[in-house]
């Protein structure tokens, strides 16, 4: 069931989205060779919690296993999304996806980013840059009068002519009282199809983008997925909100 949401719970959830987007852009600035992602986690849990946020990652439970111990996922390389903060330290040529959720007012927000550590590749950049843009290709068909396939088409039509592989295994989701609410957002489908966009549904949409290959594998920590080919993915995330008929997004500065 798609919750539609109301002028103040959207501007409730834009205001865990807007903790989200600086928490982010700070652990941006400290990316540099040499910092661990543990480093990170506790830059980022300090931010969100002097903001009066509740860090909305950490205590998740998957149903098994165990709860995701960290304020943020950290995930290096071909590590796409869920990376555990650790005492592993980041060197340069990295690439290292940070996602952040903020729960405040009992609503949440949660997005994510891709960042290069010091230089890297051609090869990662092109991959952070397309991945980044098929985010805001789904963002642009996020209207009234399309459907939820129509994002999650419009990002795969945009990464394609790439040959990169488009993660299958995960997707965008609704937010709002939960992290994850209906609808689901593939990052490939048919146009036309799924449930109608409307006024007032709030979503998170997430491509996650594989330099080789689609197909993932889960680490025995339970949590971090990682490439099955070990090359490098990319993984951008914007919390948006359908207003005056479009998407605003929410998690930005
Ligand atoms: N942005 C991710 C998601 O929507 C982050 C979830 S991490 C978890 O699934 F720890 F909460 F699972
Ligand atoms: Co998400």
């Amino acid at each position: 069931m798609i919750i539609i949401k109301t002028k103040k719970e959207i501007d409730y959830i834009k205001e865990s989205s807007l903790i989200v987007a600086k928490t982010l852009q700070l652990c941006k600035s400290y990316v540099k060779p040499g910092i661990t992602t543990l480093e990170l986690d506790a830059i980022a849990e300090d931010f969100i919690r002097s903001n009066n946020g509740i860090p909305a990652f950490k205590g998740y439970s998957q149903g098994y296993g165990i709860p995701f111990p960290g304020t943020i996922c950290s995930s290096v390389n071909e590590e796409v999304v869920h990376g555990i903060p650790s005492n592993r330290v980041l060197k340069n040529g990295d690439i290292i996806s940070i996602d952040v959720g903020v729960k405040k007012n009992g609503y949440f927000g949660d997005a994510a980013l891709t960042v290069a550590v010091g230089e890297i590749s051609e090869e990662k950049k092109q991959l952070m840059e397309i991945t980044e843009k098929s985010l805001y290709k789904g963002i642009e068909a996020a209207c009234v009068g399309n459907r939820i396939g129509d994002i999650s088409n419009a990002i795969e039509k945009f990464i394609n002519p790439y040959g990169y592989g488009i993660v299958r295994d995960l997707c965008g989701h609704g937010v709002g009282k939960h992290l994850h609410e209906d609808p689901q957002i593939m990052n490939f489908g048919k146009a036309n199809s799924g449930p109608e966009i409307k006024e007032g549904m709030t979503i998170a949409i997430e491509p996650m983008i594989n330099l080789g290959t689609w197909r993932v594998n889960v680490l025995d920590d339970g949590w971090t997925i990682v490439t099955k080919d070990n090359q490098p993915s990319a993984h951008f995330e914007h919390t948006i909100a359908i207003i005056n008929g479009k998407a605003e997004i929410l998690s930005k500065i």
